[in-house]
């Protein structure tokens, strides 16, 4: 933290360090740097901004580059972040000296806030109510919260703006709390999100305790679309009784815009029992046999353009590690299709990876279990 003080903050070095244009040398520069007080944010930042930056630039560097590259040479004592924060507290304020609260309130500003108007109205509530730095933190820190709240409430659920969707708790308004292998509905909803659109039909032929249905029924951005769901142990009345592997999905040819798929886990886990005297050729034909039959079945009731999405992960049956993601892109390759998504489904800490996998060892091959499903989305030509 740089020191509550409105005084200069002292560090061996000032903005009176050289560094030669023409011999730019990382040693140098971590030498300087190193000569900085750890706690001296504001001269630390002056100096990476006045003098360290337009040598970066004129040698063609990005301002990150030259960060990493300084901070991850052997024996600079800061870290990225750090460099990062003090370029940016001297970038926002080089005139701290002159303003009227303490510096480490400007530093939390510069590295907490990202709009300049947030910024300046945060330092005039610090001045008029006289808020101490704990006062600010918590203003930041409750904002930051409610900002969240509001993007949640504005599509209904949380929204995953990257492609690793992680769930420490499902939403209790989706699916049924005991149900054995239901998703979090918020994986449901992000899906939805994604990959489908006003007035879609959706179509989910392993419901398990419907969790899809109550996603389209209770998000009232989905409230547009369209479900029906099916499964071969129906748990509710809205589930339509289907093995899919019997008959196939009950639905007419190009009808259907888009399919939720997560089939259970024994189609890809197999356990040891079930493994016994069965070969890895025999796990990988059980597997295409079936998955071509659905691969083929999606074909059909998906409408020219419609999506189908799979929640499945990796494997290692009978001591062989088996890409089941990597074989199902080919099955719905070989059937015309593109895949247009790829998202990680890392599990939550409170639930163990399905069936027996453990740290596996075949010929000397040590072999990590899967941690971590994969949503993978394709799209019918
Ligand atoms: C992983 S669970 C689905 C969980 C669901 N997404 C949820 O959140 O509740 C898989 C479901 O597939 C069903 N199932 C298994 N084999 C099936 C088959 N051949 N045809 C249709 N459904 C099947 C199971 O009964 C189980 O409910």
């Amino acid at each position: 933290m740089p020191q509550k003080s409105k005084g200069r903050v002292s560090g061996k070095k000032s903005a009176s360090v050289r560094v030669d244009a023409k011999a730019f040398s990382i040693l140098d520069l971590v030498k300087e740097l190193n000569s900085f007080s750890v706690d001296n944010y504001w001269d630390l930042g002056k100096f990476l901004v006045d003098k360290v930056m337009p040598l970066a630039r004129k040698q063609g560097m990005f301002e990150e580059q030259v960060l990493k590259m300084v901070s991850n040479h052997p024996g600079i004592k800061f870290p990225f972040s750090m460099l990062k924060q003090c370029q940016q507290y001297y970038s926002y304020y080089p005139d701290v000296k002159k303003r009227p609260l303490a510096e480490v309130f400007y530093f939390d500003l510069a590295t907490k806030v990202d709009e300049t108007k947030r910024r300046d109205q945060y330092e005039k509530m610090a001045l008029d109510s006289r808020w101490t730095i704990t006062d600010l933190r918590k203003k930041i820190h409750d904002d930051n919260m409610a900002r969240r709240m509001d993007e949640r409430t504005k599509y209904g659920f949380d929204l995953r703006e990257r492609n690793v969707w992680t769930f420490e708790t499902p939403d209790p308004r989706f699916g049924r709390p005991n149900f054995k292998g239901r998703l979090p509905g918020q994986i449901v909803a992000n899906a939805l999100f994604y990959y489908t659109k006003p007035g879609d039909y959706i179509v989910d032929p392993f419901a398990g305790s419907g969790t899809t249905g109550d996603v389209v029924e209770t998000v009232p951005t989905f409230n547009d679309r369209k479900v029906k769901m099916y499964d071969s142990e129906p748990v509710s009345e809205k589930i339509t009784r289907n093995n899919i592997l019997h008959t196939g999905i009950p639905e007419q040819s190009d009808s259907v815009d888009y399919i939720f798929l997560d089939p259970p886990a024994e189609y890809t886990q197999k356990d040891a029992s079930a493994d016994f005297g069965m070969g890895i050729d025999a796990v990988k034909a059980d597997f295409t046999l079936k998955f071509k039959g659905i691969v083929r079945e999606c074909t059909r009731i998906l409408k020219s353009n419609g999506r189908v999405s799979i929640v499945i992960e990796p494997s290692i049956a009978v001591g062989e590690f088996i890409d089941f993601p990597s074989e199902v892109t080919g099955l719905f390759r070989e059937a015309g299709f593109k895949q247009v998504g790829k998202v990680y489904l890392p599990r939550r800490s409170s639930e163990g990876s399905k069936g027996t996998q453990t740290v596996d060892e075949m010929r000397g091959i040590r072999l990590a279990s899967s941690d971590c499903r994969e949503l993978l989305t394709y799209q019918k030509n």
